[in-house]
C-alpha cells in the first residue's frame, strides 16, 4: 500500500477557533481503495479535520495534497471540482427543495440559454437513487423525508462525481440496519473502484468490519495509526481516552421501589398494539428491537406527544390522560429524544440556556441570583456528562456533534423527572462518555427515578438494563427479568421467532 501514491495526503493541519485549539498539527493520508478510520473522543478534532479537507475551514498552517498535488481547498464546489466528497454529520439539506435540487445543488444539469434541464436532473438523480436501494424518488421534497432517508440524499450525493476520495462523518448513527448494509455496499464499490474512503464512527464494530486502518486524534492531536486487522479495541480505546474502560458494572442487586409508571393495552394505530409494561422506581428497563418496532413511538405517546388509540396509562396509581409533553413535564415524565438537532436543541443559544431553558420560571427570584443559579447547574452537568466546551457562553451550534447530544441529556436531568425516558442516548457518543452516561442512568436509578432506555445497541441494552423488555413490529414479544437475558434469546425475541407474544 505505501508504494502508492495517497488519493489524499494531509500535513501538518493547525486550525483554531476561539478558545479551541481544534487541531494541533495534523497529519494524515488515504490511499486510493483503502477505507481509512478516523477515531478519537468527542471533540477531538475530526469533523474539524475532515471540513478543512471539504474546503469549509481554512486552516491557519498545513498542506493538503490530492494525488500528491498541493492544494487549497476555497470551498465545497472546489474540494467537488478536485473530487473530495464530503458526506456531513449534521444534515445539510435545503428542506424546501426536492432530493434532485439538492444532490445537484449548485450544479443542476442546464440546457444551452441556462434554464435547468429538468428531465435530466431527475433521471441522473433517480439512477443515483436505484443505487441505493431507496424508497423515495428525485421529485420528493426533502423536508417530508425521515431523518435517515435524508441521510441517504447526502450519500447520494457523493455519488454524483467520478471522486477521488469520499469522506463519512457518522453516517449510520441514524440509519437502519437494512439501510446501513446498503450503505456498507456502496462503500465497498467505491473502495473496488480505487476511491480513497475516510470513515468517521464511534461504532467500533462498524470500524472493525469495514476499515483497513485506523488513525486517532486525542485533543486535536495526532496519536497514530494502526492497521485495523492488527489492533483491538481496547488498544484504540487506550489512544483515543489514554485508559483502558472498565465495562463491568457493579452487580449490586437494585432496591426496586413502587411502581412509577403502568401502562395497559397501549395502542396506536398501526404503531404499536396492546403494549403492557410497568417502572419501577430504582430500576433501568431497556427496550430493544429494530429500528421501526414500535420504541420511539411509545415513548412519544407516553411524552403526549401522539394520542393513543386505545389502552391506559398510570402514574404511580393514577390514571392520566396525556396530551401534551407540557402536561408530561408537569407529571415528572422526561424524554431525551431521538434527534437532537429536531427536538432537543437552540443551536443558536448558549449551552447554559439550553440546559436550564425548561426550568427557568423556577429560578425567577430576581435577575441576578437567577443568573448565578442557572450557572451552577450547568457546571454541575457539565462536570458529570463531561461536556467539553470553552466556556457555558458558547453557542451549542458550535460544539462537536457529541457534545451537543451531552447538552441534550443535561436539559431533560436537570429538571428532575420521576419517569426518564432516554431514546438511543448515546448517539455519536465516544466509548468513554458513552460509559459515563450508562453510569449516570445506573446512578439516576440507585437514586430512585424510573428509567426506560430506548436502544438499538444491544451491548448498551445489555450494559445498562436491569430488565428488557423485546419488541417486534410494533409489539412486546418478550420480557426478560433480572438475570434472565441471553444474546441468543434477545436476537430471536426482535426478529419474531421464539417469543411468547405476550409474556406477563
Ligand atoms: N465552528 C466552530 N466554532 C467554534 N468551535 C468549534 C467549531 N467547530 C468545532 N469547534 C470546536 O473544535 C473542537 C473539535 O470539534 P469537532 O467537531 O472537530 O470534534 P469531533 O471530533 O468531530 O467530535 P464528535 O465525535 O463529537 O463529532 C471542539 O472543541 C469544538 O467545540
Ligand atoms: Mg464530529
Amino acid at each position: 500500500m505505501t508504494d502508492q501514491t495517497p488519493a489524499l495526503r494531509l500535513e501538518n493541519i493547525v486550525k483554531t477557533f476561539p478558545g479551541v485549539r481544534a487541531l494541533g498539527g495534523v497529519s494524515f493520508e488515504v490511499f486510493p481503495g483503502e477505507v481509512h478510520a478516523l477515531m478519537g473522543e468527542n471533540g477531538a478534532g475530526k469533523s474539524t479535520l475532515m471540513k478543512v479537507l471539504g474546503g469549509i475551514y481554512q486552516p491557519e498552517e498545513g498542506r493538503i495534497f490530492v494525488e500528491e498535488v498541493q492544494t487549497v481547498m476555497t470551498s465545497p464546489l472546489q474540494a467537488k471540482a478536485k473530487g473530495v466528497m464530503f458526506i456531513h454529520q449534521e444534515l445539510s439539506l435545503a428542506e424546501e427543495l426536492s432530493v434532485a435540487e439538492n444532490v445537484y445543488l449548485g450544479e443542476l444539469p442546464r440546457k444551452s440559454f441556462g434554464r435547468v434541464d429538468w428531465a435530466r436532473l431527475y433521471a441522473q438523480t433517480d439512477e443515483i437513487l436505484d443505487r441505493l436501494k431507496v424508497s423515495f424518488n428525485a421529485r420528493t421534497r426533502v423536508g417530508d423525508l425521515s431523518i435517515a432517508n435524508q441521510q441517504m440524499v447526502e450519500i447520494a450525493r457523493a455519488l454524483t462525481v467520478e471522486a477521488k476520495a469520499v469522506i463519512f462523518d457518522e453516517p449510520t448513527a441514524s440509519l437502519t440496519d437494512a439501510e446501513k448494509v446498503v450503505l456498507f455496499d456502496v462503500i465497498s464499490d467505491l473502495r473496488a473502484d480505487g476511491v480513497g474512503i475516510v470513515y468517521i464512527s464511534h461504532r467500533m464494530e462498524e470500524i472493525f468490519k469495514i476499515t483497513d486502518r485506523i488513525s486517532v486524534l486525542r485533543d486535536g492531536e495526532y496519536r497514530g495509526t494502526l492497521v485495523t486487522a492488527e489492533t483491538d479495541e481496547d488498544e484504540i480505546t487506550q489512544m483515543m481516552i489514554g485508559r483502558s474502560l472498565d465495562l463491568s458494572r457493579n452487580a449490586a442487586p437494585v432496591e426496586v421501589g413502587e411502581v412509577a409508571l403502568r401502562v395497559e393495552g397501549l395502542s396506536c394505530g398501526d404503531l404499536f398494539q396492546d403494549v403492557s409494561f410497568e417502572l419501577r422506581q430504582g430500576e433501568v428497563v431497556g427496550f430493544y428491537g429494530l429500528v421501526g418496532a414500535g420504541r420511539t413511538e411509545i415513548a412519544e405517546t407516553l411524552f403526549g406527544l401522539r394520542t393513543p388509540s386505545s389502552g391506559r396509562i398510570f402514574l404511580k396509581d393514577e390514571e392520566l390522560k396525556i396530551s401534551s409533553p407540557i402536561e408530561a413535564i408537569g407529571h415528572g415524565i422526561s424524554l431525551v429524544p431521538e434527534s437532537r438537532k429536531e427536538q432537543g436543541l437552540i443551536l443558536g443559544m448558549n449551552c447554559r440556556d439550553n440546559i436550564t431553558l425548561p426550568q427557568v420560571d423556577d429560578m425567577t427570584a430576581g435577575p441576578f441570583v437567577a443568573d448565578g443559579a442557572e450557572v451552577a447547574i450547568f457546571d454541575q452537568y457539565r462536570d458529570r456528562l463531561q461536556i467539553k466546551t470553552p466556556s457555558w457562553r458558547t453557542s451549542v451550534g458550535s460544539l462537536s456533534g457529541g457534545n451537543q447530544q451531552k447538552i441534550v441529556i443535561g436539559k431533560w436531568l436537570a429538571m428532575r423527572p420521576d419517569v426518564l425516558i432516554v431514546d438511543e442516548p448515546t448517539r455519536g457518543i465516544d466509548v468513554g462518555s458513552k460509559s459515563e452516561i450508562h453510569n449516570l442512568l445506573r446512578d439516576l436509578a440507585a437514586q430512585g427515578y424510573a428509567v426506560m432506555v430506548i436502544s438499538s445497541e444491544m451491548p448498551e441494552v445489555l450494559h445498562v438494563s436491569d430488565r428488557i423488555i423485546a419488541m417486534y413490529h410494533g409489539r412486546i414479544m418478550r420480557k426478560f427479568g433480572v438475570g434472565e437475558v441471553t444474546e441468543d434469546s434477545l436476537v430471536q425475541a426482535i426478529s419474531g421467532i421464539g417469543g411468547d407474544g405476550q409474556a406477563a
